[in-house]
């Protein structure tokens, strides 16, 4: 279970949200240049889903940031790292299909907090906001075949597989299955 101090609270009228060891808040625009430097890492960017132009420009992270507040229903949260605030990676709900109740999410870290327990802490309290703050019944995210620690992670949450897309992605010279994951409320650890 996430502990109980996982709620929404505000400092200096930022929302965020806490887990054990992370929290989610809002991104600034300090974040940008870091942002930037995490995801044009290859072994990052290799276990993201397609769309990210390569490289990633700077320029591009900026627009990113200034389109934020415009998204309405969709959420990008900066990840920090609680024992000293330095900001870790990032979150985010990417599509919400209210008619049937089900959200999109994705994360990612930077390399060197990858392993360390931060990103299953974090996806727990995004799941968490997704259901209690955004009335969601079912969330769902896409993950490569060969991310075997992402899948991990997920299934640490309550996340289980549904379905495959067999050769979905090409990578390293090869076809890679996409695996579909899935959570209900009721399922999460
Ligand atoms: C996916 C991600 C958010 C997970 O967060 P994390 O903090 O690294 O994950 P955690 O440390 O919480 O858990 C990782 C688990 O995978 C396990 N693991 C690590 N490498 C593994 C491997 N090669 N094979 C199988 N399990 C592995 C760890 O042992 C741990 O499980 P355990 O607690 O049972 O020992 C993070 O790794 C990340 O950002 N990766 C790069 C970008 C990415 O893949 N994004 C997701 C795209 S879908």
């Amino acid at each position: 279970m996430i502990s109980s101090n996982s709620v929404i609270f505000y400092i200096g009228g930022q929302k965020m949200l806490e887990g054990d060891t992370v929290r989610l808040r809002e991104y600034h625009k300090e974040d940008i240049p870091i942002v930037w430097e995490y995801i044009n890492d290859p072994e990052i960017k290799k276990a993201l889903i397609p769309g990210i132009p390569f490289p990633w420009k700077l320029e591009e992270e900026e627009k990113w940031y200034e389109e934020q507040n415009a998204k309405g229903d969709l959420y990008n949260f900066a990840i920090e790292r609680k024992a000293d605030g330095k900001y870790i990676g990032g979150c985010g709900v990417n599509n919400v299909d209210w008619k049937n109740s089900v959200a999109t999410v994705g994360i990612f870290l930077g390399k060197e907090f990858l392993s360390q327990g931060h990103g299953t802490d974090a996806m727990k309290v995004l799941v968490k906001f997704v259901f209690d703050q955004m009335n969601i019944r079912k969330v769902v995210l896409h993950v490569f075949s060969f991310n075997k620690r992402a899948i991990r992670s997920y299934e640490k949450v309550g996340f289980k597989v549904e379905g495959t897309l067999r050769g979905q992605i090409f990578r390293d010279g090869k076809y890679h299955d996409e695996v579909i994951m899935g959570i209900f409320s009721e399922n999460l650890n």
